[in-house]
Order: structure tokens, then C-alpha cells, then sequence
């Protein structure tokens, strides 16, 4: 009899966002007139960058032509974007990461999802709480955890409370654990994380052998100066994390697909009796064999985004972004919220009123105002009693979003 995989049936509901789609699909399909403003999940809205798909276009016509044309490529990605890379994000902030060390992908979501697998089952997981629910859904599918709890949490899994009181940075666990889920700046809170901070985790993994997966998917969005945008900025990274990185928030990728992890040559975990493997060649093993690598033609877009027009178009996005985050900002503020987040991050993390439940919060907007946001909640017990706002939208929909809200008020 064919056994189906019962770590699946633990998970607690469906994935986040498809639940907040069908949500709002419900409340549409009542209310056709209905002209709902989308600031839930966060996706991109500019088009790409023309530079970008100027690049596209040449990768395109190059495809056409015999002695151009490309088939599969190599499986870590092409060495025209992989040195760009290790340039640009790396050693022209001082971090010393070679092109070698990358692995190009097709998204972080699948990054940070896949890289449980070369770990051992028995390993002990901390994650932040709120947390993006890729790093424990893909953990409970793979069996690294128990039933779910009342308050959704798993059993197995170290949560680290991220509140008001901390900064949204957590506090070092009061036990070991193997591998650590940092995301900074941080999604859901919009907290951006110092040198200091990150390095007091980095100390932390040395001293019990640990590993720390650090999600960078939003560093484009960092506005302070003194803020790291790689772990790899602090000291003695490389012997510890793993950063995982995205072109989706950084030049509006979301449909088109690329992203890149960096695994430090000579990065160890260990075996049962206590040998150091190195992880880079483990997980080249698994790339090569489950990747078959991203399109050429996105690479090229890819690259374009290294190319001086690239650079410039790209950041009149992000910046159209973050004058966004800074619209809901000050609007929220002023109507009373108690507001985090959205300076060095697209997103402002936001206390419900009244302390009311989070689903309910976003009920209440959705039909009320028809604006969606993302309950706190679905990022975990920590998230309750907040919601998430997203600034990836036009100007014209976030002020009318906010002149909705400010309406609830009258
Ligand atoms: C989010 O809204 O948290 C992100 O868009 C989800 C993602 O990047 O997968």
C-alpha cells in the first residue's frame, strides 16, 4: 500500500498567501464593485528596468542564431553573472566572497526551502517569531518536527521571539541549536539588523558548531549607512552562514525568476562521529542533480542589473518602493497606529487596534475599506495582534489605501 508523506498532514493550514488569495477572491465574488487595493503579499508592480529588458531582447536574438544559441548551462550559473555578482554584492563592500562560491537559482523562496535537506533530520531548528513561513513549513515536511500546537507553533521547532522590546532582533537561545533562520532586513517586521547584532549570532554559531541560513532578500532596501547588507561584512561569516539572495525585490523579478545562495568554500557541518564535511560540494551535488539552472536569457536580464542605466533604473523603483513604505508610514502614525518597520525595509509591520486578532483585523480592512494586508498571525504566535502592510504598489494606490483607512476613522 502506497504510504503518503505524514509530515504533510501536520501542516496547520494552507500556505499563507494562496489562503489570503482565496480570502479575497471570496469577498470579490460577493462584492463585484468592490475595488480592492493589494498590499498583502509582497509583488513587485514596476515594470522591469528598460536596461533589463534590453538584455532580454539581445538574449533573446542570440537564441535564434546558430552560433550563439545555448542550451543547458552550467547548473551554478554563467560566469559572466556569477563574477558580477562577486563584485558587486561582495568585494565592493569589503566581503570576501568569490564568484565560485555562488550558486545561481531560480528564487530564495526555493533556496531557503531546499537547503534543510543536506542537514541531518535530528538537527534542532531556531527560526524567528514572526517568521517567513518558508523556513518552518519546509522543516515540517521534511520531518524535522512534531504535531502543531494551539498556537501553531511545531514541536521541535526553537522559536525566538521578535517584539517590540528587542527591536525585532531576537535573543540568543537559551539552548543549543543546529541551524538558525535569520532574515534581515526582516520580513515580516521591517527591522534591519547592525554589525553588532549579527555578530553576536555569528560567535554564537561558532561556539556551538551551528549554521546560520541568512536571508538578504531585501538588502536593496537598506537606507542606513551603517547597516551590513551581507553577513559576510562581519567577521568570521564565512566559517558559519550561508546568505541566500534575490533579483525578485531587488529589480522586480517575481515573474521572472532569479535568485543565488553563497556557501562559503571550506563552510563544515559535521558527521555522527564528528568529522567536518564541507557543505559546498554536498550542496553542488544537490544542485546539479535536482537544477538543471536558470534560463540564459534571465541571466542576461539578470547581469543588466550590474550595468550603470541597470543600477540607476533599478533603484528609481525601489525608491518609489520606500517613499511608499514612508507614505503608510506617517499616514498610520498620524491615525494613531503604533507603526515599525518600512525604512530600511518595503515593509511596515503594524499593531492592531485595540489588541483586536489579526485575522480579524484584516477581515475588517478587506471588507471595510477593501484594502488587504497580511495578518501577523500567519507568520506565527508572536505575529498576533500585528499585520503587515506591503509597500510594493503604485503611489496613487497606497495613498488612496491610506485615505480608506483614515475613512474607518469618521
Ligand atoms: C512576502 O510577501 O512575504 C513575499 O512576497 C513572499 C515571497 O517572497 O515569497
Amino acid at each position: 500500500m502506497i504510504k503518503v508523506n505524514e509530515n504533510y498532514l501536520k501542516l496547520k493550514a494552507g500556505y499563507l498567501f494562496p489562503e489570503i488569495a482565496r480570502r479575497v477572491k471570496i469577498f470579490s465574488q460577493a462584492n463585484p464593485q468592490a475595488k480592492i487595493i493589494r498590499l498583502g503579499i509582497g509583488d513587485v508592480t514596476e515594470p522591469i528596468a528598460p536596461a533589463v529588458i534590453a538584455a532580454m531582447h539581445k538574449a533573446v536574438d542570440e537564441m535564434a542564431e546558430r552560433e550563439n544559441f545555448k542550451g543547458y548551462g552550467p547548473e551554478q550559473g554563467y560566469d559572466f553573472l556569477r563574477n558580477l555578482i562577486a563584485e558587486n554584492d561582495y568585494q565592493s563592500r569589503g566581503a570576501k566572497i568569490d564568484a565560485n562560491e555562488i550558486f545561481v537559482s531560480d528564487g530564495s523562496k526555493c533556496d531557503t526551502g531546499n537547503l534543510q535537506e543536506i542537514f541531518d533530520i535530528a538537527n534542532v531548528i531556531a527560526v524567528q517569531d514572526p517568521v517567513y513561513p518558508v523556513y518552518v513549513d519546509t522543516n515540517v515536511m521534511a520531518g524535522r518536527t512534531g504535531a502543531s500546537l494551539e498556537s501553531g507553533a511545531y514541536e521541535g521547532i526553537v522559536y525566538m521571539p521578535c517584539t517590540e522590546e528587542n527591536g525585532f532582533v531576537p535573543q540568543l537561545p537559551d539552548r543549543a541549536v543546529d541551524l538558525i533562520y535569520l532574515c534581515y532586513p526582516n520580513n515580516p517586521t521591517g527591522a534591519a539588523a547592525t554589525k553588532q547584532q549579527l555578530k553576536t549570532w555569528i560567535d554564537y554559531a561558532k561556539k556551538n558548531k551551528a549554521i546560520i541560513l541568512f536571508d538578504a532578500a531585501y538588502e536593496a532596501y537598506i537606507t542606513d549607512s551603517q547597516m551590513p547588507h551581507s553577513i559576510y561584512e562581519i567577521d568570521g561569516a564565512r566559517d558559519v552562514a550561508i546568505e541566500f539572495r534575490s533579483y525578485s525585490k531587488t529589480a522586480g523579478f517575481t515573474g521572472l525568476r532569479c535568485a543565488f545562495t553563497v556557501i562559503p568554500q571550506g563552510l563544515c557541518a559535521y558527521t555522527k562521529d564528528g568529522r567536518a564535511a564541507e557543505l559546498h560540494p554536498i550542496w553542488n551535488r544537490r544542485h546539479c542533480t535536482k537544477f538543471n539552472g536558470v534560463s540564459y536569457v534571465t541571466q542576461c536580464a539578470a547581469a543588466a542589473t550590474y550595468s550603470k542605466q541597470g543600477k540607476k533604473q533599478i533603484r528609481k523603483s525601489i525608491d518609489l518602493y520606500l517613499n511608499n513604505a514612508r507614505v503608510i508610514r506617517e499616514q498610520l502614525k498620524k491615525l494613531g497606529y503604533k507603526v515599525f518597520g518600512g525604512v530600511n525595509a518595503p515593509y511596515v509591520w503594524v499593531q492592531t487596534p485595540n489588541r483586536l486578532g489579526s485575522w480579524e483585523f484584516f477581515d475588517l480592512l478587506l471588507s471595510r475599506a477593501n484594502v488587504v494586508v497580511t495578518p501577523g498571525a500567519g507568520f506565527g504566535a508572536a505575529g498576533e495582534g500585528y499585520f503587515r502592510i506591503s509597500a510594493f504598489n503604485s503611489p496613487e494606490n497606497v495613498e488612496k489605501a491610506m485615505q480608506r483607512i483614515a475613512e474607518l476613522y469618521k
